[in-house]
């Protein structure tokens, strides 16, 4: 596991966006792994800035998202397709049609989430799998659990969860309650994987997915177990593990 303690939060999100152009240049038909959430923004806004100066281009790039809310349509202001398209794909020259996230209006939800494991399945697994992980632990939507679910599945998000996301809606009230979520086996079957991090407000759970024990009750410590995965947090996420394995930041 590689690790990059970082000042703030420009820094951080320069050098996600910076490994992650770097996958596109290496391989232009790459397919990426995206994450909603306020971590990535930053490193979204330098991806579309390194696309608008030229430096790489998404025309080729394929991209799957980790998630969506159950019952918000695409055009819904909070949906993550929403987010996608205004944090990062209106600022690329990404082919719409080659980015992919589940279908929040699907009547048939075990039918949806079926296909979008064959979806990914189909594409070869992503290349580079980009992750924030939440307050509890979580990584997508894969709250904290008595087992790890390997595929895409419905989710019932946690009051934390739904009150950690009610600042993106008028109120808690409208925070849709489940969300389709790509499961551990898919995040985990990423070529790499690589974790951004900001703020005190993750820093126990950062603590106990690089240095608990591998299990359900902290989702993102599973990550554990894989073999190609950078983490990128500034000072303040990374503060509990500098403070008890400091040795890991070396
Ligand atoms: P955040 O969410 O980036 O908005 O903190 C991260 C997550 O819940 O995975």
């Amino acid at each position: 596991m590689k690790i990059y303690v970082e000042n703030d939060y420009a820094s951080m999100s320069r050098r996600a966006a910076d490994i992650i152009a770097a996958e596109i240049k290496n391989n232009p038909n790459c397919v990426l792994g995206f994450a909603t959430g306020s971590t990535p923004t930053g490193t979204y806004a330098r991806l579309g800035e390194l696309c608008k100066s030229g430096e790489i281009s998404f025309k080729n790039v394929t991209t799957v998202n980790l998630d969506e809310y159950k019952g918000l349509s695409p055009d819904h202001p909070q949906s993550y397709r929403c987010f996608m398209n205004k944090n990062l794909f209106d600022l690329t020259d990404i082919l719409p049609e080659n980015t992919h996230l589940p279908n929040g209006l699907a009547e048939d939800s075990d039918a949806e989430c079926k296909r979008y494991d064959k979806l990914i399945k189909d594409l070869g697994n992503t290349d580079l799998q980009l992750l924030g992980i939440g307050h509890n632990g979580h990584i997508g939507f894969n709250e904290p659990n008595d087992r790890f679910i390997p595929g895409t599945n419905v989710i019932d998000l946690t009051e934390s969860t739904i009150q950690a996301n009610s600042r993106f809606f008028e109120s808690a009230q409208g925070v849709p309650t489940q969300a389709f979520t790509m499961g551990i086996g898919c995040i985990m079957s990423a070529k790499s994987i690589l974790m951004i991090a900001e703020g005190k407000g993750k820093a126990q759970a950062l603590y106990d997915a690089l240095c608990g024990p591998v299990a359900p009750s902290c989702p993102a410590s599973i990550l554990q177990l894989h073999p190609n995965v950078t983490v990128i947090g500034d000072k303040e996420a990374f503060s509990l593990i500098i403070e008890k394995e400091p040795k890991l930041c070396i």
